[in-house]
């Protein structure tokens, strides 16, 4: 299975995602987590990033396609992927179907995760991850068992810079005029699918199953 999720900021993307992948055994892809990695080296290049992602930005294509790339080569890509968070644009959409044309693959689908404005501001700011294992919790929705502290790993919870309100309704605007088009882009291509993305987790991803159903591996 090789799937993109798309969706707005806070639509769920990593928390289906991951979900998906443990159920397929295929990994999780995140764009988002690939670059918080490259900023957490403290490198030139990491505080190049950084000064996109705090603003609400994107971060420029060279640099993300390059973290793709390498990402999707390894071998446990090999099976499948969930990409989550990438493509972002169609220039980054049209880069990935020329690197798996490349290889004599294709995409088997992209389904767009649909949330209205007013619940991503809900959901973004009460968001935590785990510093650690990038575990995902939400103060009211998904609470962790200890205020702060992750439940799998016990790594120390914080709050991403990038979810403050402003940067917040910036990434909103950007989902929007660069985003949004990749629902036509993948609509004309036959492989869009669209799911409300309302709802408890566990129904938001039996509705992506449905949705891929025909496609979907068995589980793991
Ligand atoms: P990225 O990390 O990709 O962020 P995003 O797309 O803005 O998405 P989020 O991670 O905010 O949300 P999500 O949809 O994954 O929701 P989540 O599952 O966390 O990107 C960050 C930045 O990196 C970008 O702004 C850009 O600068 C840069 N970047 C990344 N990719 C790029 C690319 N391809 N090109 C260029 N730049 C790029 O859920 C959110 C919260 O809601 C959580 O607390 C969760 O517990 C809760 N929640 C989830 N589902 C539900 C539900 N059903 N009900 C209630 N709560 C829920």
């Amino acid at each position: 299975m090789r799937l993109v999720l798309l969706g707005p900021p806070g639509a769920g993307k990593g928390t289906q995602a991951r979900a998906l992948a443990t159920l397929w055994g295929i990994p999780q892809v995140s764009s988002g987590d690939l670059l918080r990695t490259v900023v957490r080296e403290d490198s030139e290049l990491g505080r190049e990033a950084a000064s996109y992602m705090d603003r609400g930005q994107l971060v420029p294509d060279e640099l993300v396609l390059k973290l793709i790339d390498e990402r999707l080569r390894k071998k446990d890509a090999r099976k499948g992927f969930i990409l989550d968070g990438f493509p972002r644009n169609v220039m980054q959409a049209e880069a990935l179907a020329k690197g798996l044309d490349k290889a004599g693959l294709k995409l088997d689908k992209a389904v767009a995760v649909i949330v209205p404005d007013e619940e991503i501001v809900k959901r973004i700011s009460g968001r935590r991850t785990c510093a650690k294992c990038n575990a995902m919790y939400h103060v009211a929705f998904e609470p962790p068992k200890k205020p702060g502290v992750c439940d799998k790993c016990g790594g120390e919870l914080y709050q991403r810079e990038d979810d403050a309100e402003e940067t917040v309704r910036e990434r909103l605007k950007v989902f929007a005029e660069a985003t949004r088009p990749l629902l036509d882009y993948y609509g004309r291509l036959g492989l869009l699918e669209q799911v409300d993305g309302v709802g408890r987790t566990d129904d938001v991803e039996k509705r992506i199953l449905s949705a891929v159903n025909g496609v979907a591996p068995p589980p793991n």
